[in-house]
């Protein structure tokens, strides 16, 4: 399969390693040489370092897992003087993406305006399902107001690429789609975990869903953004073999992003984007 074109570049090909799932790259490089795929989707970014939530913080079932690890990474500051230099002096072809993430508007703005000279960022991958402090707890990307008023800022706040990451959960996502788009952003990524509760296993009680049950509903949110809106769609949830990644290319996604299946074996994203290559 060939490269890809999107946020004005080109992505040597479709598929990356999805946000939260692979760090900053530096614990998979002994084991996987990173610059094979078509990018990285670092782990959310926030303003300030975030310990997260307490262990444990991942719990498997028979559909895929749980996780509940609150965002943690080391801050906006840490990222820009460490992580990010050091990922980018590692890939000559593969490209970086940013996952950012905030309690408020002002949180994502302080992350991508310090973050944005970095000539190593493609894109931002702005984390839509985060809980706005400033609305009760509701997630920016479950309301459409919410929505605009996030990526309205996100837009003015950088040059760079935005794709817009929603949740599963949505009545209505090539909706959401439509005001994300409308706001500036180029794309969106379908799908972020979708919330599930095995209480008696997680130190934060409920957590995020991801891994295979989350494959269909990745698909099926792609094929309607694409049928419904036309904007690109990096397509994420339950990919574990080239089979599952060309579901989301026949959808529609530019992109296809590999999470779950990465925890469990590194080299499954690699593999992926070799047999993509033979088609
Ligand atoms: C341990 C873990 C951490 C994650 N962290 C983030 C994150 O920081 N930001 C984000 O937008 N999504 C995060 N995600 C969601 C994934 O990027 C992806 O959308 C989801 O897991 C579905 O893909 P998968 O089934 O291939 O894992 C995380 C998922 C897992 C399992």
């Amino acid at each position: 399969m060939s490269a890809v074109e999107l946020f004005g570049t080109t992505f040597q090909n479709p598929i990356l390693l999805a946000a939260g799932t692979a760090g900053f790259g530096r614990e998979l490089d002994d084991v996987i040489d990173l610059d094979l795929l078509g990018g990285i989707v670092t782990k959310a970014v926030t303003p300030e370092p975030r310990q997260g939530h307490p262990a444990l913080r991942v719990a498997e079932f028979r559909g895929g897992m749980l996780n509940a690890v609150g965002l943690a990474n080391p801050g906006v500051e840490a990222v820009a003087e460490h992580e990010l230099p050091w990922l980018a002096q590692r890939l000559q072809r593969a490209r970086i993406i940013v996952n950012v993430a905030g309690a408020t508007i002002d949180d994502y703005i302080r992350v991508i305006e310090r973050l944005t000279p970095l000539d190593a960022i493609t894109a931002f991958e702005i984390n839509a399902s985060c809980p706005n402090t400033n609305a009760g707890g509701l997630e920016f990307g479950s309301e459409p107001v919410a929505l605009a008023e996030l990526v309205r800022a996100c837009r003015r706040a950088s040059t760079r690429p935005l794709t817009i990451k929603l949740s599963p959960v949505l009545p209505d996502i090539p909706a959401m789609a439509r005001v994300a788009r409308e706001e500036g952003a180029e794309a969106v990524t379908l799908v972020n975990t979708m919330p599930g509760l095995l209480d008696r296993r997680l130190g934060n009680g409920s957590g995020g869903l991801s891994g295979p049950a989350l494959l269909p509903i990745g698909v099926l949110a792609t094929r309607r953004v694409r049928e419904r809106v036309g904007m690109p769609v990096i397509g994420v949830g339950g990919v574990r073999t080239a089979a599952d990644a060309r579901e989301y290319r026949a959808a529609g996604a530019s992109l296809v992003a590999v999470g779950t299946a990465a925890l469990a074996d590194p080299r499954v994203p690699v593999r992926i984007a070799r047999e993509l290559s033979h088609d």
